[in-house]
């Protein structure tokens, strides 16, 4: 349950729809999460996270798995782009996994795959590291906005073609706390 604000009634309210509601989004994660455990079943899995996107989806993900599961949590940081514009594709290590992947099975976990590159990246970075499996689970795709080719083996939900917060996806930053995916009103881009 959420905190009201005490200022409710004056701050405006910046979602101007929920596209995917909390329960959409413990069904998508309780598939993904399904999906691993009969590919991975009596095998040693590492989590690798890419944050900040994927902070509540791996927190969710891993919770679903069965304690019976051999699962080791680790996270990478990078930066898609940096500054410069998306479509330059360029992708940044900010943080590298704190152990070796060498000889594990490891899933990335991203909240989302859009044009393609972040995840292109970590694949050829991790895939360079000799571990034994490498699959990618993500919560939200935009096939149609792809820029390369990336392969996924686990996803959530398709996202429609528009510009999504919430549930580790921000804007500026912001709404990354949102227990739901939601769209933003217009005026929350120009102000
Ligand atoms: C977002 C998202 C993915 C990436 C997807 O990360 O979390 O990692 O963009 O984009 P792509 O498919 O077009 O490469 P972002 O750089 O916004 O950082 P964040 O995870 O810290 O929000």
């Amino acid at each position: 349950m959420s905190v009201s604000a005490g200022t409710a009634g004056v701050t405006p309210d910046p979602i101007a729809a929920i596209v995917f509601d909390a329960q959409t989004i413990a069904a998508a994660v309780q598939r993904l999460a399904e999906a691993i455990v009969r590919d991975c079943a009596g095998e040693p899995v590492v989590l690798v996270g890419v944050l900040k996107g994927a902070l509540f989806l791996i927190s969710d993900l891993a919770r679903s798995l069965p304690h019976t599961m051999d699962v080791t949590i680790d996270f990478i940081v990078v930066s898609s782009y940096g500054n410069a514009d998306r479509s330059s594709g360029e992708v940044r290590l900010l943080k590298d996994t704190s152990a070796s992947v060498e000889g594990k099975n490891v899933v990335i976990v991203e909240d989302i795959v859009d044009n393609g590159p972040t995840l292109a990246y970590l694949q050829r970075l991790l895939g360079s590291r000799n571990p034994a499996s490498l699959r990618s689970c993500v919560l939200l795709d935009k096939p149609y906005r792809r820029s390369v080719d990336v392969r996924i083996d686990y996803t959530g939900l398709t996202a429609p073609d528009t510009f999504i917060v919430g549930y580790g996806l921000d804007y500026q930053e912001k709404y990354r706390n949102l227990p739901y995916l939601a769209r933003l009103h217009d005026w929350v881009f120009e102000s």
